[in-house]
This record gives C-alpha cells, structure tokens and sequence, in this order.
C-alpha cells in the first residue's frame, strides 16, 4: 500500500528532521497540501516549503493544490512535483477544467482531481481518462486532524468498480482522517494510496505506524 505523508502537521520548528524521520519510517511519497486561504479557509505554504522539502527528499512529491486559480500555481511546483492535484470545485467552469489538466500534462507532471465529500463522482465522469489520479477527500479540506467522514466510502466503491470495468489506469487515493482504524476498510473499498498526516505525525514511533498502515 502507497502511503503519502502529509507533512500540514508535522513540527516545523524541526521540519528537516521531520522530513528525514518519516522518509526513514518507509513512506513511498510526500503530500503537500498547498491551501490559498480562499477555496478553504486556511492558508498553509507554498514554494519556499517545497523548495526546501525538494531538496532534502528524494521522495516523490504530490502537490495537492487546496486553491482558487490553481492554472496560475501549476509553474511554481515545476521540477520537483511528480504529480500535481487540484480541485473540481476550484473551477468555474469545463474550460477552465480542461485548461488547468492540459497546463499540468503539457509540463509532463501527472494530473490528479480531487472531490470533496459532498461532490458526486459523476460530476467527473466525462473527464475521467484524462486524469491519473483520483483523491477521494474523506474530510472537508483544509485542515489536518480532522475527523474520518465514513460516506466517502462509497464514492471509493463506485469509483474502484468503474476503474476496473473500464479498465483505466487510474490511480485511487484518499486523503482526511486517515490512520489505522480505518486504512483496512478503505483498502478493501479500493484504494492504492493512502494520504496520511497526523496518525503518522502524532505518533512518537513513525516507523511503527508506517509499517502498520502498509502491512494492513
Ligand atoms: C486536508 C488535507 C489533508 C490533511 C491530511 O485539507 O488535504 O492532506 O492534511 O491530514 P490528516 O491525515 O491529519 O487528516
Ligand atoms: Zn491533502
């Protein structure tokens, strides 16, 4: 199991040693959740964060753009993100949609969507070959911490049978109140990544939640 970490909750004062630690615990990528205070009301880091987070990894690093406009941002995580995500109920509108997927393809980053809880999965559907990732929001973005909403199961189930069916190439990620207690029941609804914040930065022993989470 693909786990991410989200570093929102790690200590910043110690941030490279943080960084270091969680590489260490075995995690496959970092998560960075990029947050304008506008499309969520909170407002967290941005390139001087990843300028320094690329320069001690050598992890992958999703950027998960939590913004207005993300077209605008798509530029300043280039090199250095393999993938960026942003979000369908950033956009006003199926061009900029279909704009804001070609600028992050045509500077051959992956591109992934994200849905928050409320948003049905068939507001997607008609675009759902041209992404490469899906993240199931399963908490309202913009905080770490928060509680695990269970009805976003649901979405992982129908989305996972899709996928097969129609045999995408698409990877299923969920990402908001994500630990231990419910990392099984999200495996077996299908997903191939798991986002995973404060259950990892909350702990004293990263290495021993790390390797719960992936030998679920
Ligand atoms: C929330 C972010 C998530 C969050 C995950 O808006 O997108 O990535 O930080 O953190 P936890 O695992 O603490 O919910
Ligand atoms: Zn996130």
């Amino acid at each position: 199991m693909h786990i991410s970490a989200s570093i929102l909750n790690c200590n910043f004062l110690k941030l490279e040693e943080e960084i270091k630690k969680v590489e260490a615990a075995g995690i496959d990528s970092f998560h960075l959740d990029v947050m304008d205070g506008h499309f969520v009301s909170n407002l967290s880091f941005g390139t001087p964060i990843f300028n320094a987070l690329k320069k001690i990894t050598q992890k992958p690093i999703i950027t998960h753009l939590m913004v207005f406009s993300p077209i605008k941002m798509v530029e300043w995580f280039i090199p250095g993100s393999l993938e960026i995500i942003f979000h369908y109920e950033a956009m006003k509108d199926e061009k900029e949609l279909k704009a804001t997927i070609n600028k992050i393809k045509n500077n051959n980053l992956k591109c992934g969507i994200a849905l928050n809880p409320p948003t049905p999965i068939e507001n997607i559907l008609p675009y759902l070959s041209e992404f490469n990732e899906i993240l199931i929001m399963s908490v309202n973005p913009g905080f770490g911490g928060q509680k695990f909403i269970p009805e976003t199961i649901k979405k992982i189930e129908q989305l996972r049978n899709l996928i097969n069916k129609e045999n995408l190439k698409i990877t299923l990620s969920v990402d908001g109140g994500v630990g231990p207690e419910n990392s099984k029941l999200l495996i077996t609804a299908g997903v191939d990544k798991l986002v995973v914040g404060s259950a990892i930065f909350r702990e004293k022993d990263y290495s021993l939640i790390v390797k719960k989470l992936k030998n679920v």
